[in-house]
């Protein structure tokens, strides 16, 4: 090769070079123009720097320059080409994605049904001037039976009808779970006492809240005005109604001459307020050994009743128990399952669904 002829060629290589980049319209076809102009083994571009052994010696420094900025041009246009692509994917890209569509919402949860009905019912009492109360789940007999007038022989307290927990006989000697508040009892006659009677205190899942009932007026002098609310057990079999661990709230008020009337209308006005003022209730005659008189209250369900629970003038023994002194204080008591009233309120046609945790069923409330 002359040098005369070197210019010419290397401008028609770059010419050629810059139209195959810059017409090249994707990532193959940027490859395939940078193969055959900067092509280790066999590009054009090597072809040529072969062809600078034929220059004559004293030509070499000028063609050689010459050759590398020809080579810089190329690999310009070839740098030029990647980028056009990579601009075009990312636009590309954002056509695809569009910014206005809204987000994808968190689920967030909420509280149980059953929840929701305490705290609603607590607001509702708290409004009446109850305060709230608590005790523990795991009972002595003292709480559950004894101090309510339910004495040793009592059917209420068969084995068949509670869920009695092993004793410290019956469990060889090993120490049951401590349970708060069952240890500070300052009652009359608290299962220590019971212990020293030479029985180690029996202690079951309360089957009903008026335990709390005890507890309190065992540490408060009266006048007393509570609401207790949580879970009591009975090994009944699962309906629509019944479910073997269920809620109740139970009230207690405790005051001079306090009346049955109270009772009625703080019944009354706690079923308007919790299930509207067009509800019915009604109370029947009945018997708990811890109230005289006692009365069973229902309430309109449909075309029927539905029981909700039990309630009546605390029975003297009961007061003398807990050292209160029946001839200068009178009070009334009741106790209601809020499973039913959660159900009477929702429409909710078997109190079962509550525990099922069927996310379709809660989500409703
Ligand atoms: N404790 C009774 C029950 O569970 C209900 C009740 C409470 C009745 C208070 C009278 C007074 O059936």
């Amino acid at each position: 090769m002359s040098l005369q002829d070197f210019p010419s060629q290397l401008d028609e290589l770059t010419a050629a070079a810059q139209q195959a980049f810059s017409s090249a319209a994707d990532a193959d076809a940027v490859e395939a123009a940078r193969v055959e102009f900067l092509g280790a083994k066999s590009g054009r571009l090597k072809a040529v720097q072969k062809g600078l052994g034929a220059i004559p010696p004293a030509d070499k420094p000028a063609a050689g320059q010459r050759f590398n900025a020809v080579k810089q041009q190329v690999e310009a246009a070839l740098a030029a080409a990647q980028e056009r692509l990579a601009a075009a994917t990312t636009a590309t890209a954002l056509v695809g994605y569009d910014t206005t569509t809204p987000g994808t919402p968190l689920t967030l949860g909420h509280l149980h049904p059953i929840t929701q009905t305490i705290e609603e019912l607590k607001d509702i009492m708290g409004r009446l001037g109850f305060s709230v109360a608590e005790g523990p789940e795991v009972e002595d007999e003292w709480h559950n039976f004894e101090a309510l007038n339910i004495p040793a022989a009592h059917p209420a307290r068969d084995p068949l009808e509670n869920f009695y927990l092993a004793t410290l006989e019956a469990s060889g000697g090993r120490k049951l779970p401590v349970v708060p508040g069952v240890e500070e009892t300052g009652g009359l006659r608290p299962p220590l006492a019971m212990a020293e009677r030479g029985t180690a205190p029996t202690m079951l899942l309360r089957s009903q809240t008026s335990t709390v009932q005890i507890r309190v007026m065992e540490h408060t002098p009266p006048p007393v005005r509570i609401i207790s609310l949580g879970r009591v057990y009975r090994p009944d079999t699962a309906d629509a109604t019944h479910y073997p661990m269920f809620h109740q709230i139970e009230g207690l008020l405790i005051d001079r001459q306090v009346r049955m009337a109270d009772l009625k209308s703080v019944l009354r006005l706690f079923a308007a307020s919790y299930l509207g003022h067009d509800v019915h209730i009604r109370f029947r005659p009945s018997f708990f050994p811890f109230t005289e008189p006692s009365v069973e209250v229902d309430m309109q369900w449909g075309q029927g009743w539905m029981e909700f629970g039990g309630a009546g003038m605390v029975d003297p023994h009961v007061l003398r128990s807990v050292g209160y002194d029946p001839d200068e204080v009178s009070g009334f008591a009741f106790g209601l399952g809020v499973e039913r009233l959660c159900a009477r309120r929702h429409h909710v046609t078997d109190i079962r669904e509550f525990y099922k945790n069927d996310v379709r069923f809660l989500h409703q409330f």
